[in-house]
């Protein structure tokens, strides 16, 4: 904390090298670390300030996701900060208690430097969510998942991935860049913060003897209640909190499984996007003796109402196709659209193609109102701020920006497959 109480961060992005083998060095790229960056943890109400240093030799930004925050804050593609350069993004915190994380996000750029490793994750916390004693020693019961597909070569050296319509697909995953981890549990409820930061790869989280998880959270928050499921799907950019029962003593694999079915569209075109892979992602080996940990409450959090038909002010469309947005490519130069503070709008997201594609949106928490015309599942009732965009369905989202308001700098709104996003299947829009 500075002297008038606005807690301080300070993260470089900067060249490291990782060996994923022992004596095995691969290059890799982190904040203050040579791969990924710290955790950043802040509390509802506080102001916090990131000192935000660009060590590499090419341009960056830093992007807040799902963070409510000033546009002129954000760190999308129009805050580019030069080598040798830095900035100091400010703002309060103002928004339920989440797992949000932090990427560069520069124009055209963005696929690349992230999948070398410029990620972290950035916790927010409130007291509601205190009160509820879930699991939340950090590293112990609560234990955040960055999740990454990556290839290797014999010697256990990072390659280049395979490129497919999604974007480029790793042979395995990585987690917290850690190769064939472990997580050793001591208590038997363990919560799971689940990134999937690839860059194309959708995941579907389950454990290998099919038991259930509580799914806690979503994108944006806890849910109203817990969701019993035992298999979590997340594009790029989506995250879940699950929380686990182990036994004493047992181990069990947390992987991902997808199926063609669940990656929609069509199933030769799913399978070559990744719909048909199963990975390993981490084992859990839990202790002999296991502390014992509070039951999960059976009410999470306050979730408004749905708004109704009368309180939408105004309804617009987005067509996902190619790697355009209504047939258009980002041009930083163009304004896509202009959103009034305060207003709930009804975004119609509508992938009309048969490939994967995802729709993220800054400055924003939005709750989806229907996915292919019925209700979402219960674990995509809560706050979202990216979802997946099932190939050829139509995707009803209820958005409303609460925050100050600015009419010059403007805030974006894209696919998270980032290949797509590079490409040009981006919007920007003002918020007045
Ligand atoms: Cu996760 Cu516009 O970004
Ligand atoms: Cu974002
Ligand atoms: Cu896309």
């Amino acid at each position: 904390l500075d002297a008038d109480g606005t807690r301080v961060f300070a993260l470089t992005a900067e060249r490291g090298e990782t060996e994923f083998e022992p004596g095995v060095p691969s290059e890799t790229w982190g904040y203050d670390d040579d791969h990924l960056g710290p955790t950043l943890v802040a509390e509802r109400g506080e102001r916090v300030r990131v000192d935000v240093q660009n060590d590499l030799d090419e341009a960056t930004t830093l992007h807040w996701h799902g963070m409510q925050l000033p546009a002129a804050v954000d760190g999308g593609p129009h805050q580019p900060i030069e080598p040798g350069a830095s900035r100091h993004p400010e703002w309060t915190i103002d928004q339920p208690a989440a797992t949000l994380w932090y990427h560069p996000h520069p124009h055209e750029e963005t696929e690349q430097q992230v999948e070398r490793g410029l990620a972290g994750l950035f916790l927010l916390h409130d007291p509601a969510e205190r009160a509820l004693g879930l699991p939340s020693a950090y590293g112990v019961d609560d234990v955040p998942l960055i999740v990454q597909d990556v290839s290797f070569d014999d010697d256990g050296r990072r390659t280049g991935r395979a490129t497919s319509f999604a974007g480029a697909l790793g042979d395995e995953t990585i987690v917290n860049g850690t190769r064939s981890p472990y997580f050793e549990a001591t208590t038997e409820l363990v919560r799971l913060r689940l990134l999937n930061a690839s860059t194309a790869r959708i995941l579907g989280f389950e454990l290998a003897d099919g038991r259930p998880m509580q799914q806690i959270a979503s994108d944006g928050g806890l849910l109203a209640a817990p969701v019993e499921t035992a298999h979590v799907r997340l594009s790029p950019g989506e995250r879940a909190e699950v929380v686990v029962r182990l036994t004493p003593g047992e181990r069990v694999v947390l992987r991902s499984r997808m199926t063609s079915a669940e990656l929609g569209g069509d199933d030769v075109l799913a399978g070559l996007n990744g719909g048909r892979d199963v990975f390993d992602v981490l084992e859990l080996r839990a202790a002999a003796d296991l502390t014992a940990s509070a039951p999960v409450p059976a009410a999470l959090a306050d979730l408004p109402d749905l708004p109704g038909p009368d309180e939408v002010a105004i309804e617009r469309r987005f067509d996902l196709h190619g790697f355009d947005i209504n047939d258009r490519s980002m041009d930083p130069d163009r304004i896509d659209l202009v959103a009034e503070r305060g207003r709930t709008e009804r975004w119609i997201v509508h992938n009309t193609s048969k490939l994967p594609h995802s729709f993220h949106v800054h400055d924003a928490q939005f709750r989806i109102e229907s996915i292919g015309g019925a209700p979402p599942p219960p674990e995509l009732a809560g706050w979202k701020d990216t979802v997946y965009a099932v190939p050829e369905t139509e995707i009803a989202l209820l958005v409303r920006f609460d925050g100050p308001g600015d009419p010059e700098h403007p805030y974006m709104y894209h696919c998270h497959l980032l290949m797509h996003e590079d490409a040009g299947m981006m919007g920007q829009f003002l918020v007045v």
